[in-house]
């Protein structure tokens, strides 16, 4: 089934690495990224993400483009904002929160449904160095760095360097679907 069959907001999105480099992100989208990264589900409600927006021009944005990998930090910088997802891995009390990472992952997959919907790309990226981060932002062990989202405005392709443009308007791929089945799916057969 072609991705052009789910609903716009899922067929439409993709992380594009060209964004527009004078764009700026508005407060009030920036309130309702935040708050869809607010209202995601987490296990027993336990609301373990933790996020960091980083404005473009701001000592908080040089500091999270010093973490990219050199391969990130090539073209993510030019997005309006970088915010920083972190996962608290640990209760108060000490003990583990075992979802926490996947919480903060469903909770990254809202906000970039909620910024798709307000016409904003999102790329994720999980090449930085998390010790960069732990130190520039202060963060607390059991507060660990997930991934650094460039948030923005979608650039034509054309103004990316050849191998990123290439790699920019190459046909997207998946997996098979029967490649993701655990098992081929069972139906009751209710005719009868
Ligand atoms: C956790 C995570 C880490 C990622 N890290 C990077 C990264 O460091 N650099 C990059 O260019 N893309 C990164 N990506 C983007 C993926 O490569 C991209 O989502 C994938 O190729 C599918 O493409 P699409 O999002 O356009 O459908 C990351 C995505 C996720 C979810």
């Amino acid at each position: 089934m072609p991705v052009s069959s789910l609903h716009p907001l899922l067929a439409q999105r993709t992380s594009p690495r060209s964004f527009v480099s004078d764009d700026v992100l508005r407060p009030d989208v920036e309130h309702r990224l935040l708050e869809a990264l607010r209202w995601s589900p987490s296990a027993a409600n336990t609301q373990p993400w933790r996020v960091l927006v980083a404005h473009r021009g701001t000592p908080e944005h040089a500091d999270l483009v010093a973490a990219l990998t050199p391969g990130n930090a090539g073209w993510a910088p030019d997005a309006a904002a970088l915010v920083l997802l972190a996962a608290r891995t640990t209760a108060d009390d000490g003990t583990e929160l075992p979802w926490a990472v996947y919480d903060t992952g469903q909770a990254a997959a809202h906000l970039t449904v909620q910024a798709c919907a307000e016409g904003l790309a999102v790329h994720q990226m999980g090449g930085f160095d998390a010790d960069h981060v732990r130190v520039a932002f202060g963060l607390p062990e059991g507060v660990r760095p997930m991934v650094v989202l460039a948030v923005g405005r979608r650039d034509h392709p054309a103004r990316l360097p050849a191998h990123l443009a290439d790699r920019e308007t190459a046909p997207r791929t998946r997996l098979d679907l029967a490649d993701l089945l655990i098992r081929p799916v069972a139906r009751v057969d209710r005719a009868a």
